[in-house]
């Protein structure tokens, strides 16, 4: 058997290598220093469209222009750009595509956990080389933030409110001064044009480590909301799921948007307390149902439709994934969902074979 050498998921700017070199080469928009193409081609390359010379551009984050625009153009100033919002609201694909776009590198990114040290935000030390060579160049381990300053490009941080304040605090020199120092070696690392940060963070976690004054005022902060209404959360789930089924090699059905529409109206309605229709007050599960997590049910129901059933995305495809997306919690969320499959899903005729699906799940 031949093992396929293909990755599992390409970076950002391999996948759309295509699309990233139609718009730089077909761009004569002014440049900010080192960016790969002007603001206006990223802007196209996020949203979608048409390079210059015809080439279609894909559209990766489905929202508004204004948005996208102001997040763009604070990279090409001296603030750092954050992006706020609710879990599953696209903030770390966001912030990978624009890295791509901006820097055609999205691989500088800094993790953040409650365990992410200053070494990982400046700069550590290869041990081994420390003790025979001494304290040189050569013997410093840069983080993914000091090689994005001396390479004029874009670093990402991603949960920033999980890290530490004193090792959030590392970066405000960085973000101020553009300036890194190395008193171990009395050199420091200046940034090259083009240099800025992306950094995520999520809304639920605020006051985790809520940013210093001092760091959020070097930031712009974008907040990316949640879809506003069932179409367009549809239309993203219909094109996440494409290109993650297609990644995946699933041949299911793609033909699946009234699934994708009921799976999407059923996340709302919990997320939101109240039917559709506004008549029917409900409990809202403790989990969040973010739009990230309709599309993994949608996965999940592709996998299964394409594997074990005709290759249809049907209600049974779909229930088990519901079912696990919403009880996050054994006995809350349990109770939450039976009174939601009895009190709404048993009301809707169209809807008998969901309610038949999620009965039989027990
Ligand atoms: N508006 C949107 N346009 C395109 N894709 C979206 C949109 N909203 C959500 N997604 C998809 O949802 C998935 C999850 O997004 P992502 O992981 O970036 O969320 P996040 O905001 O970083 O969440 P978390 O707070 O959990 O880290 C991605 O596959 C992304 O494509
Ligand atoms: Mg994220």
């Amino acid at each position: 058997m031949t093992a396929t050498t293909e990755v599992l998921r390409a970076h950002a700017e391999d996948q759309h290598a295509s699309e990233l070199a139609a718009l730089a080469a077909n761009d004569d928009r002014p440049r900010p220093p080192n960016w790969r193409m002007s603001p206006w081609a990223v802007v196209t390359y996020v949203l979608g469209g048409e390079a210059g010379d015809g080439t279609p551009i894909t559209p990766k984050y489905l929202g508004g222009r204004r948005l996208v625009e102001v997040a763009v153009a604070t990279l090409a100033t001296d603030r750092a750009l954050l992006l706020l919002g609710v879990p599953g609201t696209a903030k770390t694909w966001l912030s990978e595509h624009l890295a791509a776009a901006v820097s055609g590198d999205s691989t500088q990114l800094v993790q953040g956990t409650s365990g992410t040290s200053e070494e990982s935000i400046r700069y550590g030390w290869n041990y081994a080389r420390l003790l025979s060579e001494g304290p040189s160049r050569r013997a410093l381990v840069a983080s993914p933030v000091l090689r994005a300053m001396e390479g004029g490009g874009i670093a990402r941080i991603e949960e920033l409110t999980r890290i530490p304040s004193d090792v959030q605090d590392a970066l405000i020199t960085v973000l101020s001064e553009k300036t890194l120092p190395i008193p171990e070696l009395d050199d420091e690392v200046q940034a090259r044009g083009g240099f800025n940060v992306i950094a995520t963070a999520n809304d639920r976690d605020r006051g985790v480590n809520d940013l210093s004054a001092a760091l959020k005022r070097r930031f712009n902060v974008v907040v990316l909301p949640l879809p506003e209404d069932v179409e367009s959360e549809v239309e993203i789930v219909r094109l996440r799921v494409g290109q993650l089924g297609a990644a995946l090699r699933l041949p299911a059905e793609l033909e699946a948007v009234e699934e994708i529409r009921r799976v999407v109206t059923v996340f709302r309605e919990l997320r939101e307390g109240v039917t559709a229709d506004g008549r029917t007050k409900i409990k809202s599960p403790s989990g969040t149902l973010s739009t990230a997590e309709a599309i993994s049910v949608m996965t999940s129901g592709m996998a299964l439709a394409a594997h074990f059933g005709d290759g249809v995305v049907r209600a049974a495809d779909v229930a088990a994934g519901l079912q696990g997306a919403v009880v996050k919690d054994p006995v809350a969320d349990r109770l939450v969902w039976q009174e939601y499959l009895e009190a709404v899903v048993r009301e809707r005729r169209p809807w008998a074979d969901l309610y038949r699906a999620c009965r039989e799940l027990g």
